[in-house]
């Protein structure tokens, strides 16, 4: 399919950070996973990519990070092919990768040394110390700290290089229920102070209704995009939690025909 440039697309897709025009994809082993995946995310909107185990939400993220290049099909993100990785899209994972031999400060400063901004990062650090809420723990080895403060750390070394995007892949499914749901809110915090643009893979419901402006939902076999719901407006703030669970649970209900149960549900369609 030939993709428009940015200069042709329509005045709502130019203001977009990232556009997916007809992105399809198949793995050698398992056939077609994609399937003429398009849409658009405004600069600084959270979206939920959701959809049950194996619809191919990694799979998208990882086109989205130019780690997959895909069979058709092109991702524009602030008006520049996406052809490979770069720091101003960051990747985070389930589990936070850090190195277990160094501070919770050399970690964050790893993300800048990368990029060859050595000098900016002790006041860079202390500033996404501060943001992450772990000014106390600088100093501490990350092999001492929780789960949802390694998480923290991933999140304030993924943040260092000030990316444009943010792509989380179920990124706090490993960590209790009370750790989970204040740093989905802190993320949603952070991301809205920095005018960040997010994409957060989930099963979740209600992880989606925590942290989104607005939800695609995934079908599988192969992986397409089923719907594209508003949840809240860019200026909602943190509010509209429930508001915004009432509109994917009457969603979900819709596409899988029957009620969905009880807070805490995963997708299944
Ligand atoms: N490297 C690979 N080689 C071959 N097939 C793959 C590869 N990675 C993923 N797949 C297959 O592609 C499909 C989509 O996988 P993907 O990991 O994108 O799904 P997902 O929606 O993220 O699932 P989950 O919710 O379980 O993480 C699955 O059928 C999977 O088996
Ligand atoms: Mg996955």
């Amino acid at each position: 399919m030939s993709v428009a440039s940015p200069r042709a697309l329509s005045a709502s897709a130019r203001s977009a950070l990232v556009e997916v025009t007809g992105v399809h994809h198949r793995y050698r082993s398992s056939g077609e996973v994609l399937n003429d995946i398009g849409f658009t995310i405004a600069r600084g909107e959270i979206v939920a990519l959701i959809g049950r185990s194996g619809c191919g939400k990694s799979t998208l993220l990882h086109i989205l990070a130019g780690l997959i290049k895909p069979a058709r099909g092109e991702v524009w993100i602030d008006g520049a092919k996406v052809d490979g990785p770069s720091p101003r899209r960051v990747l985070m994972f389930q589990q936070p990768l850090l190195f277990p031999w160094l501070t919770v400060e050399a970690n964050i400063a790893l993300g800048l040394h990368f990029t060859g901004q050595k000098k900016e990062a002790p006041a860079r650090v202390a500033d996404l110390l501060r943001l992450v809420e772990l000014q106390d723990f600088a100093t501490r080895n990350v092999q001492d700290l929780s789960g949802g403060q390694q998480q923290r750390v991933a999140l304030a070394r993924s943040l260092a290089p000030a990316p444009q995007a943010l792509l989380l892949d179920e990124p706090f499914s490993s960590l209790d229920t009370f750790t989970r749901s204040t740093l989905q809110r802190d993320v949603r915090r952070i991301a809205h102070s920095l005018g960040l643009t997010v994409v957060v893979v989930t099963h979740d419901i209600d992880e989606a209704a925590a942290m989104a402006d607005r939800a695609l939902i995934m079908t599988a076999d192969p992986g397409r995009i089923q719907s594209d719901i508003v949840l809240r407006t860019l200026d909602a703030g943190s509010d509209g939690f429930q508001r915004a669970r009432t509109i994917l649970a009457e969603a979900y209900e819709k596409a899988a025909g029957r009620q969905l149960l009880a807070v805490g549900s995963t997708w299944h369609n």
